[in-house]
């Protein structure tokens, strides 16, 4: 792996393409800064060997042109006080005032270009807005594994420019290494914990888990496709009709390859969507219209812990239920506090998803888990077997 530890940074201007795509409330404060945090370690080494640093991101979807909400000055603050030094603002990713910028860079200084996706160019790849990025520094470094995903000209495409001095990040490489030691050399018992509102998302990820765990546990919203796939009663619980026929194939396939599925007996359930709704605890598979299953219920809690406890390695990803509202964040809490356990009694743990991560950060848990990914998308399509673009630039 083409990493920047085996590169010595000192006089050379490195361009980092980080994933700073991250939260912001309504006053512009980060609400979650794992991203940002995830960096601070590549970023330092190059600062350390004598380099400078200009850091290059997305931020929210833009429709075409600057925004304010999107803007990636919103984080120069943050960003200043992590890294303990002035990190100067570019107010445009390309042109001159970002070429004059970058080449003033003295050894030790950082610079923040403003938002990529305020050109259109960005998304659609374009070799030409690749190569103008591509001016502004000596070295190409990738962390942004949030966004590797995507076949970009910040993430992908630019690497051409940079034949003989392209590299991963630390943040690349550890996910990588995180989730390759857990999927191709994964301790036995491996239990997979999959939750979220959408089995959608989820089912490519199921199957191709299938033949390499023994245990998977299911639940949050997706769970009710699956109940009710199995002829249960699950009232206005969130079901996705049209995946009702996968759902069963997919139980019916876990027990040909003698993997354990838990569904969950029981639920919480409410009627409204809600923290004021009246909730009870109830079957699963015995929910009536208007009542609606928000959270997994106490016999699935401690069926799950059973299984957790007992775990070489786990996978997390997606919640167990809707953990935003306190009345339905028991499950997923109860989950987190699990994993937690089994990582500290020897299991090796890998949590990722945008929620689940929210989750795990939530309840103050993060570092006693054996990874939290940077990445939600990214991080799925790769325990899918899918290669990513990001990745392919740099081993190319
Ligand atoms: C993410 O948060 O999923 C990544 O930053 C990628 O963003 P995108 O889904 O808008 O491409
Ligand atoms: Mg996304």
């Amino acid at each position: 792996m083409r990493t920047i530890d085996n590169f010595d940074f000192r006089g050379k201007r490195a361009l980092i393409r980080v994933d700073y795509n991250v939260p912001l409330d309504d006053q512009f404060n980060i609400t979650d800064t794992n991203r940002i945090d995830a960096t601070i370690p590549t970023i330092e080494k190059i600062l350390n060997d004598g380099g400078s640093v200009i850091l290059m991101s997305h931020l929210g979807r833009p429709k075409g042109g600057p925004e304010d909400k999107f803007s990636l000055k919103h984080l120069v603050p943050y960003l200043s006080k992590k890294l303990n030094r002035e990190v100067k603002f570019a107010d445009d990713c390309i042109g001159e005032s970002a070429v004059s910028m970058a080449a003033s860079l003295k050894p030790g200084e950082v610079l923040l270009l403003e938002n990529l996706r305020f050109y259109k160019e960005e998304e659609k790849g374009i070799d030409s807005f690749a190569q103008k990025l591509s001016r502004l520094g000596d070295v190409y470094v990738n962390d942004a594994f949030g966004t590797a995903h995507r076949n970009h000209a910040s993430t992908a495409v630019i690497a051409q420019f940079f034949p003989d001095a392209k590299m991963f990040g630390y943040v690349m490489a550890n996910e990588i290494i995180a989730i390759d030691k857990i999927l191709k050399e994964g301790k036995r018992p491996f239990t997979a914990i999959l939750g979220g509102a959408k089995v959608s998302g989820k089912i490519e990820i199921i199957n191709h888990l299938m033949d390499k765990v023994d245990n998977l546990l299911i639940g949050g919203g997706m769970m009710f496709t699956f109940i009710k796939a199995m002829g249960g009663e699950v009232g206005s619980s969130i079901v996705e009709d049209d995946l009702l026929e996968l759902a069963k194939n997919t139980v019916e396939g876990a027990k040909m390859l003698g993997v354990n599925l838990y569904l969950p007996p029981d639920a919480v359930i409410a009627d409204a969507f809600s923290n004021d709704a009246n909730i009870k605890t109830t079957s699963a598979y015995d929910i009536p219209v208007p009542w609606m299953g928000l959270d997994i219920g106490p016999v699935t809690c401690q069926k799950f812990k059973a299984v957790i406890e007992k775990s070489a390695s786990i996978l997390w990803n997606g919640p167990m239920g809707v953990f935003e509202m306190n009345q339905y964040e028991a499950g997923t809490k109860f989950v987190a506090e699990a994993v937690a356990e089994a990582t500290k009694n020897g299991a090796f743990s890998v949590i990722g998803g945008g929620d689940s991560v929210s989750a795990i950060n939530k309840y103050g848990l993060a570092d006693q888990v054996s990874y939290v990914s940077t990445g939600g998308g990214a991080m799925l399509e790769y325990i899918e077997g899918k290669v990513l673009p990001g990745i392919k630039a740099i081993m190319d």
